[in-house]
């Protein structure tokens, strides 16, 4: 009874913080207890588009002018992040597993001088925010499936079906139909569209 109480008082913050945080387009959208948008540096909730029928159940950090797009039916699980200052999108039907990074940023400079003055600004500090890091767009397309533990870095484009496997560190783009596994991550397979279908229960 008690966690039932918990449960819908957590989905009621869920609720409250996509419809006041992102642009939630069509219906049936899959809310978790945990799912979040928080917007920082100005980002706008016009630019965190969340599709017909999609799980964004996982925390989704943007700021400054990133885009964050959620295609029809695609899932975020409940443990896993996006961190987006410059654009991600994951493609319609993709899903994404547990514990995973989805960022389009370096987080820090690489600079070892920029990194030590960094050391010295207070937490929240303009020089820390991801603007000021290395960044490119994500772009996941159609039915992946992204498995757990996986990161995916800056600049990376998944073709439609593919696979990354679980705790792969992607570093390059992943052409369509492979499964992709390791750090950083390799082609271990391809033409998964040409395996046979198991019977559909
Ligand atoms: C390493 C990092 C800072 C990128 O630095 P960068 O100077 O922009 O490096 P590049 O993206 O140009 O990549 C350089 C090479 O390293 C590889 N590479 C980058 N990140 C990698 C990683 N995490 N694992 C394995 N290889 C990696 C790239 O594929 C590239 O390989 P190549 O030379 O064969 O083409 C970034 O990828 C990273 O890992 N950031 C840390 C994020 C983090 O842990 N944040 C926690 C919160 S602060």
């Amino acid at each position: 009874m008690f966690n039932k109480l918990r449960k819908s008082y957590y989905l009621r913050i869920s609720k409250k913080n996509l419809e006041h945080n992102a642009t939630l387009q069509g219906g049936n959208h899959t809310i978790g207890p945990k799912s979040r948008v928080f917007l920082s540096n100005g980002a706008k909730k016009e630019n965190v588009i969340l599709k017909e029928g999609c799980w964004p159940r996982g925390s989704i950090f943007v700021s400054y002018d990133g885009v964050f797009i959620m295609h029809e039916h695609s899932q975020i699980d409940e443990s896993t992040k996006i961190q987006c200052v410059n654009r991600i999108e994951i493609g319609a039907y993709t899903s994404i597993s547990e514990n995973t990074i989805v960022c389009d940023n370096n987080n820090h400079p690489v600079s070892p001088s920029y990194r030590k003055k960094m050391r010295l600004t207070p937490s929240g500090h303009k020089m820390r925010t991801w603007k000021y890091s290395a960044n490119a767009p994500i772009i996941i397309g159609e039915n992946c499936w992204i498995g757990a533990n996986v990161r995916i870095c800056k600049g990376v484009t998944i073709g439609d079906n593919s696979v990354v496997a679980a705790c792969s560190v992607v570093t390059k783009d992943v052409p369509a139909n492979c499964i992709v596994a390791g750090n950083p991550a390799k082609v271990v397979k391809t033409d998964i569209d040409k395996l046979p279908e198991p019977p559909f229960p």
